[in-house]
């Protein structure tokens, strides 16, 4: 459930009509519901009850400062890919003990940089990384505390480009392989060994693909002990999807009963690294409609908003809703809703049943994760606003790029 609602014919981003934030903002605009951000944090934190355990919202999904600093307050843990994700969980008040260093291609000022600031662990990706790990730990004097990120060859049966526990993908350590490396990283002076970690894949509409992947990765914690390398924490990834259609994904209550029922009375705490579960449906992008252009096989509605501001229909052929601010009466046409870019690709829906008019406002829903985070200045276009709501509040958690900004780092030849 989310708090972007009609009321009559007007929609509403919690109490204020979303005509009004574009008439403040302009648009392209992304507008965030708090009360909706929180509202599925809670879900995931409730979810796991008593058992210890730490969610830690993955920044990529949504790295605003005003989303970090809120979910900073409610106590969240913070799963980072980058220093820049780093510094900017610092900036927003994260805790450095609840952030988990995620990715495959840590950098050894990265590891630096997180070592200093203090974070809780490092998820390792390979090898290497763990050697390079311990050099730059011993180097500093300290322990770095560190899971394995394994691949536990699971199909998360999604889409391919953003599925990554099968094991012709780039991330983990091979499931089977990953116990000499254990043996490894527990002989190191510097290395503190403290968890499992896996991440299978992203928009998981079914529970059974994490549950295979929980049951690879529990053997492999008893396989260890008998080695006596004791198992503190599990980390699950993220993963668990949204509705943007008519999917119809598990809520955090049910994915959280059935890893209980399997946890059973071990003694590990659960580390989750949610994104788009928490951001994406706390999210929409405002646009408006420049020129309708209906040409003799297409009805066109070019729209402010383009691929750089949300890559993922162009990237993923993923489908987001698209409703208008101000519902109208009238026959609906299926409309392809299009952007300024120069590139057939780029379209934010294709035949969207609308009543539409030049001027109208629309919005794109289920932005919230994996929207601003990817876009860019393709076409030299300054990036959206951002603006998170809460109650009959607005607050410009991001102002919207100035033109200036676009080359302000460049320089011309001598
Ligand atoms: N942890 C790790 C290690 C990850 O790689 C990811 C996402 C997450 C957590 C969070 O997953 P989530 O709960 O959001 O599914 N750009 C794509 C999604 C890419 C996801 C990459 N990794 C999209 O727009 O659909």
């Amino acid at each position: 459930m989310d708090h972007f609602n009609y009321r009559g014919e007007r929609l509403f981003a919690e109490d204020i009509p979303v005509t009004e934030l574009a008439e403040r903002f302009g648009t392209p605009c992304y507008v965030y519901s708090r009360a909706t951000l929180e509202r599925h944090w809670h879900a995931f934190d409730r979810a796991l009850g008593a058992r210890p355990h730490l969610i830690c919202f993955a920044v990529k999904a949504n790295s605003n400062l005003g989303v970090l600093s809120l979910l900073a307050r409610l106590g969240s843990g913070f799963d980072i890919v980058s220093v820049g994700e780093l510094e900017r969980v610092l900036a927003a008040g994260g805790e450095p003990d609840k952030i988990i260093f995620s990715g495959v291609g840590k950098g050894a000022a990265e590891i630096r940089r997180a070592l200093e600031a203090g974070i809780r662990c490092f998820n390792v990706e390979s090898e290497p990384e763990l050697e390079r790990i311990a050099d730059v730990a011993a180097d500093m004097d300290r322990v770095a505390t560190v899971s394995l990120r394994v691949n536990p060859d699971v199909d998360a049966r999604s889409h391919p480009y953003i599925s990554t526990g099968l094991k012709e993908n780039k991330f983990g350590i091979d499931i089977h392989a990953a116990e000499a490396v254990y043996r490894r990283a527990a002989a190191l002076s510097h290395i503190h060994v403290a968890g499992i970690d896996c991440h299978i894949g992203s928009q998981l509409t079914e529970l059974s693909p994490f549950l295979d992947a929980l049951d690879h990765v529990l053997a492999l914690a008893d396989r260890l002990a008998e080695q006596g390398i004791a198992i503190e924490h599990l980390d699950l990834g993220g993963g668990l999807g949204i509705r943007y259609t008519d999917e119809a994904p598990p809520e955090p209550d049910a994915y959280a009963e059935a890893l209980s029922a399997r946890l059973g009375e071990r003694d590990l705490e659960i580390i989750l690294e949610p994104g788009r579960a928490i951001a994406g449906n706390a999210g929409i992008l405002l646009t408006r409609v420049e020129y309708l252009k209906p040409t003799p096989t297409h009805n066109f509605a070019i729209v402010d908003a383009a691929m750089n501001d949300l890559l993922r229909p162009a990237l993923y052929g993923a489908e987001q809703a698209i409703v208008p601010a101000v519902q109208r009466a009238g026959e609906p046409l299926p409309w392809d809703i299009v952007g300024p870019v120069c590139e057939t690709g780029d379209f934010l829906g294709k035949a969207r049943a609308l009543v539409l008019a030049q001027g109208d406002l629309l919005a794109v829903r289920s932005s919230g994760a994996y929207g601003f985070t990817m876009s860019s200045n393709y076409n030299s276009r300054p990036r959206a606003a951002e603006v998170m709501v809460d109650g009959d509040r607005a607050h410009l958690v991001r102002r919207r790029e100035r033109l200036a900004d676009l080359y302000a780092d460049e320089s011309r030849l001598p």
